[in-house]
């Protein structure tokens, strides 16, 4: 591809706009290091300050005017001392993950060195996986309804929908994902034993894609003892899929078994690269620390790793320089938490910039 990566840039609330210079930093220099040209644009939508300004989050053209861009790169949004953060989130982020298709949902989960996590006695290289989420149908539908409301017979239905369409896509997406990885192992998150409509045919739709995968080795496990050994034997797991609902929470115990929520990224992916991705600290915009400068960038730093990784396979794009480019910025950043600076979340005294400035400076910047 002979023309530069088109990125989005939404810091949005609170510490988005603290942590994405430093996200900003290493992510420019990383991709200059690694020859992968890019376009950056900023917004100031999707935050607090747009929505006093104008009563909405976006604005009204904001489909089209994003539509073309290779990736969104986003900060966190909510301020609900001003805007509820049911008007914030469906105002804004949840749109972009409903209208451009970000079907698969991607969070790495890695203990990483110099970080004390909740699970007593694992090492480094003890928890290295990744949970892949359903991002768009399954358990969060909008069919169902409530009658008879207030009265005795008051009735209230939610409907799961799982298409082939949907199911298909996302096992496809995690396999591959299996399939590149060293250990070339998955796990499909299940509870057929009690949904036993739409699990079953999840369950069917997973050996059928399976079949496609020979060599990736892959196993079923309901999600209640599945989420028990993410926390007593995390070392069992390398790709983990699962519907939107099991995938949420399994997204979130995850990254809490290895340490601080400041250091989880995220990709919300369109695999079709029909509309962009986005890319995101799974934190928010923590209004308890922000404006005092000591959030903790590696989430939002570690989230541009993940982006060059995604456009480096682009057709026509350079598969292995956004996978050296991300590989650089995640050494760097555990080259920073072995040595420090440390943000307080993880005992240090160090500010967001200070730590940004680090890991540049061990990207070799
Ligand atoms: P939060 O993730 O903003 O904060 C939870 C706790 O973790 C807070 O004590 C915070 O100080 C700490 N924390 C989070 N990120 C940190 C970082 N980088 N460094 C150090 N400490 C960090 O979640 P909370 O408080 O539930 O939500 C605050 C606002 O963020 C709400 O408006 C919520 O809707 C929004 N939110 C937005 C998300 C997004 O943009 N993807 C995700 C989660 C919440
Ligand atoms: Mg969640």
């Amino acid at each position: 591809m002979n023309r530069p990566f088109r990125i989005a840039v939404l810091p949005g609330d609170g510490i988005g706009t603290e942590v994405m210079p430093e996200g900003l930093r290493v992510l420019k220099l990383a991709a200059a290091r690694h020859g992968l040209p890019l376009e950056l644009q900023a917004f100031d939508w999707a935050c607090a300050d747009h929505w006093l300004r104008h009563g909405r989050m976006l604005p009204e053209d904001w489909f089209e005017t994003l539509r073309g861009f290779d990736a969104i790169y986003f900060g966190a949004v909510g301020w609900p001392a001003v805007v509820p953060d049911h008007v914030s989130l469906w105002g804004s982020l949840l749109k972009f993950r409903r209208d451009f298709d970000q079907y698969a949902n991607l969070r790495p989960v890695r203990l990483l060195p110099g970080v004390r996590g909740p699970l007593a006695g694992k090492q480094p290289g003890d928890i290295d996986f990744l949970v892949v989420r359903e991002n768009t149908e399954g358990e969060y539908s909008s069919v169902g309804g409530r009658m008879f409301e207030g009265s005795e017979r008051e009735l209230v239905l939610q409907e799961a929908v799982f298409t082939r369409h949907g199911v298909d896509r996302i096992l496809r997406h995690a396999f591959r994902l299996a399939q590149q990885r060293p250990r070339k192992r998955l796990t499909a998150a299940t509870k057929s034993n009690g949904i036993a409509i739409s699990m079953p045919y999840w369950d069917e739709r997973v050996e059928a894609i399976a079949a496609e995968f020979p060599d990736v080795q892959w196993d079923r496990q309901h999600v209640d003892i599945l989420a028990a050994r993410f926390v007593l034997q995390p070392e069992r797991f390398d790709v983990v899929v699962a519907s939107n609902l099991f995938g949420d929470i399994l997204s979130d115990l995850g990254p809490a078994c290895t340490g601080t929520l400041g250091m989880a990224p995220s990709a919300n992916l369109n695999p079709d690269r029909r509309y962009p991705s986005l890319f995101e600290p799974v934190h928010g915009s923590a209004p308890d620390i922000a404006g005092q400068g000591i959030a903790n960038p590696i989430a939002q730093i570690w989230s541009a790793a993940l982006m060059l990784d995604f456009l480096g396979q682009a057709p026509g794009a350079d598969a292995a320089a956004g996978r050296a480019a991300h590989d650089a910025i995640v050494a760097a950043i555990e080259q920073v938490l072995r040595t420090g600076p440390r943000t307080r979340d993880l005992g240090g005294h160090a500010s967001t910039r200070e730590v940004g400035e680090a890991i540049a400076a061990a990207l070799g910047g």
